[in-house]
């Protein structure tokens, strides 16, 4: 088999979170290019069932399902969604997450909270539900988890979003162990990429700050995440497992172009 034979997902079944725009339906897109069938999952209807339809101009098959993360019986809706459609599940990516900065002394028990279940919970949650599946189906599977950079160094005015995404770093290295060797786990760690969560955000001035602070002097796009997520839930790494991948132009550092909040 060629090498690169082994990106293909020729077949595969992926469900991919937060699939209506910015990374995930990056994601979606590539793993169709490539062959896999998308379950494509977000609350806007629009925009979830424009990825699927992207999906299938690329010559594969999609479904779009309305889904909240935040809610139980929708997670457990989407999969048994999945089953429906395509009867299998051999990629799971949880993609759906954020949380805007709010300085500490103003972060509520709640906010924290909400914060840790949208970022961690329900990741945990839907890898509950669909690995038991994934083993049924296909014998095997890969889950892979978008985590950010502000989970592997402080990022000042962010602690519910930074500490929540640490967490679901961490999880990635323990469901690696323990799922291994049937069904791998692997994280990215995402820093400052231009969508909709970012772009808004930024003018010039804040953007070429942004530039200048990241050491390959630019923002990443949806694809560079693509690119990466789709070694990582393609065959091509299938000796890699538990592990949390970073992807972020060489950041070792924050470059949020913010002055740091001080109490
Ligand atoms: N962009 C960055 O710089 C950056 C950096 C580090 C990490 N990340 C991480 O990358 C992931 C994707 O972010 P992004 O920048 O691509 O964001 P984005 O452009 O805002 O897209 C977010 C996607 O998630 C969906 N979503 C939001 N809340 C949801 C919910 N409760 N249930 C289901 N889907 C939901 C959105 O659709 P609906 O609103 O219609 O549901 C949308 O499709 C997040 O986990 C984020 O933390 C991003």
């Amino acid at each position: 088999m060629a090498l690169l034979d082994r990106f293909k997902l020729t077949g595969k079944v992926a469900i991919v979170t937060g699939a209506g725009r910015g990374i995930g339906r990056a994601c979606a897109l590539a793993f169709a290019e490539v062959g896999a069938k998308v379950v494509c999952a977000a609350r806007t209807e629009e925009q979830i069932q424009d990825t699927a339809n992207q999906v299938r101009h690329l010559g594969s098959d999609a479904v779009a399902v309305r889904c909240d993360v935040n809610e139980r019986a929708d997670l457990e809706q989407l999969v048994d969604a999945t089953l429906g459609r395509f009867g299998r599940i051999d990629i799971l990516v949880n993609n759906a997450g954020g949380t805007p900065p709010c300085e500490a002394l103003y972060t509520s028990e709640r906010m924290f909270e909400e914060a840790f279940h949208f970022n961690v919970t329900s990741a945990f949650l839907l890898t509950r539900l669909a690995v038991p599946h994934m083993l049924r189906t296909a014998g095997e599977g890969v889950v892979l988890n978008i985590s950010s950079a502000a989970g592997r160094f402080p990022l000042a005015g962010f602690v519910a979003y930074s500490t929540a995404k640490a967490a679901l770093s961490h999880m990635t290295r323990v469901l690696g162990q323990e799922f291994a060797p049937k069904v791998r786990v692997n994280a990215i760690a995402v820093g400052a990429t231009e969508t909709s969560a970012l772009v808004p955000f930024l003018n010039d001035e804040l953007r070429a700050k942004m530039e200048a602070l990241t050491p390959m002097r630019r923002l990443g796009s949806v694809e560079d995440i693509a690119l990466a997520a789709l070694y990582l839930v393609s065959p091509a790494s299938s000796w890699v497992t538990g592990k949390v991948l970073e992807v972020d132009g060489g950041t070792e550092t924050s470059n949020w172009p913010f002055p740091p909040p001080s109490i």
